[in-house]
């Protein structure tokens, strides 16, 4: 897959996460509220959709609609833009940007920013629970997201990243913390492709693997823009992890020893694609787009 079929791939995929998102948010965040209208506020406004992408790239591997499990990818975007609006808060890392604009605490106020990410997650359960796929396949997706979502997941690794503010990181929690506040929902992603089949697909095992490698290589060149980028350029502040005193591959490693650890984490995300053969060529190339971003 030469790189120009590689995007318009990513962008269709894209497409159709953002016109179900629209619909969805008149459905489930009508504008008649502030609260909605702060969730659709941060929720519109870009992002790369990269845990929608996978949703929708896993699912389409494996065989199953991607036009139903449209509202699984929708709904992990939700749930996604819900821990962003908290990461943000004074309390969390206390950023002013978010998505190339003010962060949502910034523009409609701490409490409105709070309740705001809360109706998101809310809405991103009530999508799947009303998804366009079997009563089985919605309970599974429920489970995949709360699971990765929550105090096994995203959420504990956000207790870590706060936790090691204050007390040093050695390699491995570090690895741990960044498997929980990043990995899991990635991880999430293909699951949740997986789970609007109808049946178990049998390269779940493999994709799973990919998913967990390719969620540390993510984290590892966030925290790379976070020293190298610009806020431009990121749409977020840069410097954040230094003045949030946080450990991060880099502060343990050093540019170049985080670099080549996204490197062996990359290539372990490719061999675990080995077995699926040619049709597994969007992800290979999803891999290398996410090593090399610069946003
Ligand atoms: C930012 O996620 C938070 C991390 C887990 C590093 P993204 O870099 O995917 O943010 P958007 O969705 O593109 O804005
Ligand atoms: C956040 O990690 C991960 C989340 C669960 C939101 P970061 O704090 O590094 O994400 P950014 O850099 O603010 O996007
Ligand atoms: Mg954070
Ligand atoms: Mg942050
Ligand atoms: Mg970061």
């Amino acid at each position: 897959m030469d790189n120009n079929a590689y995007k318009a791939h990513y962008d269709s995929y894209v497409k159709l996460t953002e016109d179900r998102l629209l619909t969805l948010c008149d459905r489930y965040l009508p504008a008649t509220a502030e609260i909605s209208r702060a969730a659709r506020y941060s929720l519109l406004s870009g992002g790369k959709r990269v845990r929608a992408v996978l949703v929708l790239s896993a699912c389409e591997l494996a065989g199953g609609d991607v036009n139903a499990a449209a509202d699984y990818a929708a709904a992990l975007e939700m749930l996604h833009c819900y821990s962003l609006i908290h990461d943000d808060l004074p309390c969390m890392d206390n950023d002013d940007f978010r998505r190339g604009q003010p962060s949502c605490h910034r523009k409609y106020g701490e409490s409105t920013a709070l309740l705001a990410a809360d109706a998101l997650v809310t809405a991103a359960f009530e999508v799947i629970a009303n998804a366009p796929l079997s009563a089985e396949s919605r309970v599974r997706a429920a489970s995949i997201l709360s699971k990765g979502a929550g105090a096994r997941g995203m959420l504990y690794g956000q207790e870590l990243d706060k936790y090691f503010e204050q007390h040093r990181a050695d390699a491995d929690q570090l690895l741990n913390l960044h498997r929980h506040k990043t990995g899991a929902l990635i991880l999430a992603g293909v699951q949740l492709g997986c789970a609007a089949c109808d049946t178990a697909p049998e390269c779940s095992d493999a994709l799973e693997t990919y998913a967990q490698e390719i969620g540390l290589v993510f984290q590892i060149v966030d925290d790379i823009l976070d020293v190298t980028s610009s806020t431009e350029t990121l749409g977020k502040p840069v410097g954040s992890d230094a003045e949030n005193n946080k450990t991060t591959f880099v502060t343990l490693y050093g540019l170049d020893g985080a670099h080549s650890m996204a490197e062996q984490h990359n290539n372990a995300a490719l061999a675990a694609l080995e077995p699926l053969g040619e049709k597994a060529d969007f992800l290979r190339c999803l891999a290398r787009s996410l090593l090399v971003r610069n946003k």
